[in-house]
């Protein structure tokens, strides 16, 4: 059992362990601390200072994601000095940006917009001055305007940390700093591989995904959980759904495993298919040269008929099956079974060994 000790934040005494954060701590019982920079599963980097909290004894604010609780500590997380400093940090970030709502994709599911709210401030007392950088269009998946960043690395640190494809970093310096892959190039010119983690990790409208824009507001947009038919891992997934149609997908780290709310570039941006007018939704069988439409006990009926016939006029091992890593490993096992069961032949394979 490891040692246990007791802290107070905002008055209320709480036991905890050694190694956790103050963030965490407050998180665990139920006392609100904003954040920007945090991004659970990545390196607490202490960037923003919107997590600001009042330690007794100690000489300035401290930075609740980053500081670790020691016995007899004792927090406050609402005072008149916390909530300026966090006023002003937002004010700033506010007016070093071009944070136009009116056109945001992000506009109700931004963090900046809700702390901007939540704060109460209804002008910067700065002058809005945004870097003027172009929107980077070039792909056809996301859209990144760095004229949103707001420099928090949530999307540097899951790139690197998570996705491990170390494609973000931090260029420059000072009011000249900015986010992307090396030497300031586009992504589709870098070695991104659209995993999408970025836009996911990003709390304001910088990083956008380009399929979903304009296709619905956030609160109207309906979460569907569900399981990736690409491959047969079985990725958490959310289909974000507007007016019956897919317009995005977005992961969710509480799902779990086995994703915890990554994916790759087919789960994250592929999933346009469903709504393809090319798609099959109905067997087809070929009489006299033309594909006609049929039920699926016609199908079936059809596939054992002739299966039976080949193996009965040529024998079982003139038949293979060829076996999919769409499919479960249930579903595969199942299928070599029939195969060597049902049909009586060893010639079954995988499109994955190949
Ligand atoms: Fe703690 Fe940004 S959330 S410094």
């Amino acid at each position: 059992m490891s040692e246990t000790f007791t802290i107070h934040i905002d008055g209320q005494e709480i036991e905890t362990v050694p190694g956790k954060t103050i963030l965490e701590v407050a998180l665990e019982n139920g006392i609100y601390i904003p954040t920007l920079c945090h991004l659970s599963g990545t390196t607490n980097v202490g960037a923003c200072r919107v997590c600001s909290v009042e330690v007794e004894g100690a000489r300035s604010l401290v930075a609740a994601c980053s500081m670790p609780v020691n016995a007899g500590m004792v927090i406050r997380t609402d005072t008149e000095r916390v909530q300026k400093a966090r006023r002003l940090i937002v004010e700033l970030l506010w007016s070093s940006g071009d944070h136009n709502c009116l056109t945001c994709e992000k506009n109700g599911a931004c963090e900046l917009q809700d702390l901007v709210y939540r704060l109460g401030i209804e002008q910067p007392r700065f002058k809005i001055n945004p870097p003027g950088y172009p929107v980077e269009d070039s792909n056809s998946m996301i859209v990144r305007d760095l004229n949103k960043c707001i420099l928090c690395g949530r999307c540097v640190r899951v790139c690197n940390e998570v996705q491990v494809n170390e494609v973000l970093d931090f260029s420059m310096r000072g009011s000249d700093a900015k986010v992307g892959p090396a030497f300031d190039a586009d992504y589709i010119d870098s070695n991104c591989v659209f995993c999408g983690a970025c836009v996911d990790a990003c709390p304001v409208g910088a990083l956008t995904f380009k399929q979903a824009r304009f296709q619905g507001r956030p609160w109207e947009i309906e979460k569907v959980r569900t399981t990736c038919g690409y491959c047969g891992v079985g990725c958490q997934i959310d289909l974000n759904v507007h007016d019956g149609k897919i317009v995005k997908v977005t992961g969710n780290r509480d799902y779990g495993p086995p994703n915890y709310g990554q994916m790759c570039a087919k789960g994250r941006f592929g999933m346009d298919f469903v709504h393809s007018d090319r798609r099959l939704t109905t067997p087809l069988i070929r009489k006299n040269g033309e594909l006609e439409e049929a039920t699926w006990d016609e199908a079936f009926d059809y596939i054992a008929e002739k299966i039976s016939t080949i193996r009965d006029e040529h024998g079982p091992d003139s038949i293979a099956g060829f076996s999919s890593a769409r499919a479960t490993n249930e579903e595969n096992y199942l299928f070599q079974k029939f195969m060597r069961a049902v049909i009586g032949t060893n010639n079954v394979d995988h499109c994955a060994r190949l």
